[in-house]
């Protein structure tokens, strides 16, 4: 079975076309990130904008080098929440009007879903024990969630954790400003980290309610008060290190908070998915961890942890199949829980 994904949620204008839900056909990113770094962020605006101009383009390469006709897909996927609302109805409404015109059924995706899903497309193996199926913990990371949710079924999650305030990508661009480093702030904190001391600076693990929650907002809070302080006195921000000091912290509270749910829950297998996966430190806390609880991890290829059409389509493979068809009502939402039915 043959899906055509679309995703247009953030920055990213994105078709794919994904066999049985693992398989990647095609695969074309349109994105208007650097745009967006003029200013620092996601400006909405323009993303909705950028989407209008480039997804009849996207999704028409994204079918040309699958040697495809929409007519030889079975169904259209596209995400229809939670996103930034202008930029996630361009998907929604392109979707419908081709579905449509298509005769195709039209299957609603979770964003969030879809970064799981990541993890279907980089291990495709068809036999166990090799391929990755449910029940697994996985951590989702983006830049505007970040939860502990244990996948249950295909379709079915249970959430276990969640930042109780920013989100992990959110605080990585934050202290990425905050250091004059471009955005996205997930790749430029990485890359000054490299050269960095990552004990240089003692930054604060915040404390929070509920056993696998997370908070960020203390942690970028310290590192914005730390180069304020230093500027005042005339000194010289040590970059390199600060990124190195950040990341090491966050990435530490990430992994613990994920090995712990995993120990807690006797989980046999652990996923990392969203744009905050691609973290070589955090996916290094994460393998050295699970080795030690005995878990098995699977990591998402780093070009499936940013958007993209293919994670859309891999994820509405299963949501088709679970019945989950929208009609021509389809609209598009801002917020969503993971685990709405
Ligand atoms: O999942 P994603 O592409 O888009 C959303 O759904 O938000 O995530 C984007 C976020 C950004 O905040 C970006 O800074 C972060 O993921 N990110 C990273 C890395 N690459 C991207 N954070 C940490 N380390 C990275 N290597
Ligand atoms: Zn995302």
């Amino acid at each position: 079975m043959y899906i055509l994904g679309i995703e247009s949620s953030c920055d990213e204008t994105a078709a794919a076309i994904v066999e049985d839900g693992k398989h990647l056909i095609s695969n074309v990113i349109s994105t208007s990130v650097k745009e967006q770094a003029l200013y620092g962020g996601v400006v909405p605006e323009i993303a909705s904008r950028r989407h209008a101009e480039y997804i009849s383009a996207t999704v028409q390469q994204a079918l040309q080098d699958a040697n495809m006709a929409i007519a030889d897909v079975d169904a259209v996927a596209v995400t229809f929440a939670p996103g930034l609302i202008g930029a996630v109805l361009v998907g929604v409404n392109f979707a419908k009007g081709l579905a449509y015109g298509a005769g195709k059924p039209l299957v609603p995706v979770h964003h969030l879903r879809g970064h799981i899903a990541a993890n279907y497309l980089t291990h495709p193996q068809l036999e166990p024990p090799s391929q990755l199926e449910p029940p697994f913990l996985c951590l989702v990371a983006s830049g505007g969630h970040s939860h502990i949710v244990q996948v249950e079924d295909w379709c079915k999650y249970h959430v276990l954790g969640r930042t109780v305030d920013d989100a992990a990508g959110e605080a990585f661009d934050k202290v990425a400003r905050t250091l004059g480093l471009p955005y996205p702030g997930g790749p430029s904190v990485s890359q000054a980290a490299k050269t960095g001391d990552p004990h240089y600076y003692k930054l604060p693990t915040p404390h929070v309610e509920g056993k696998y929650n997370v908070s960020f907002s203390g942690l970028k809070t310290a590192v914005v008060n730390e180069v304020h302080n230093a500027q005042q006195r005339g000194e010289e921000v040590r970059v390199a290190d600060m990124a190195a000091s950040f990341q090491e912290r966050i990435a530490q509270i990430l992994a613990k908070k994920l090995l712990a749910a995993a120990a807690d829950t006797n989980a046999k297998t652990i996923c990392l998915a969203g744009g905050v996966a691609a973290n070589g430190r955090l996916r290094q806390l994460v393998n050295d961890g699970a080795q030690k609880l005995g878990a098995k991890v699977y990591l998402p290829e780093l070009k499936y942890c940013g958007d993209n059409g293919a994670m859309i389509a891999a994820q509405g493979y299963y949501e088709f199949k679970d019945g989950n068809i929208a009609d021509l009502t389809l609209n598009g939402l801002p917020t969503l829980a993971i685990d709405y039915r």
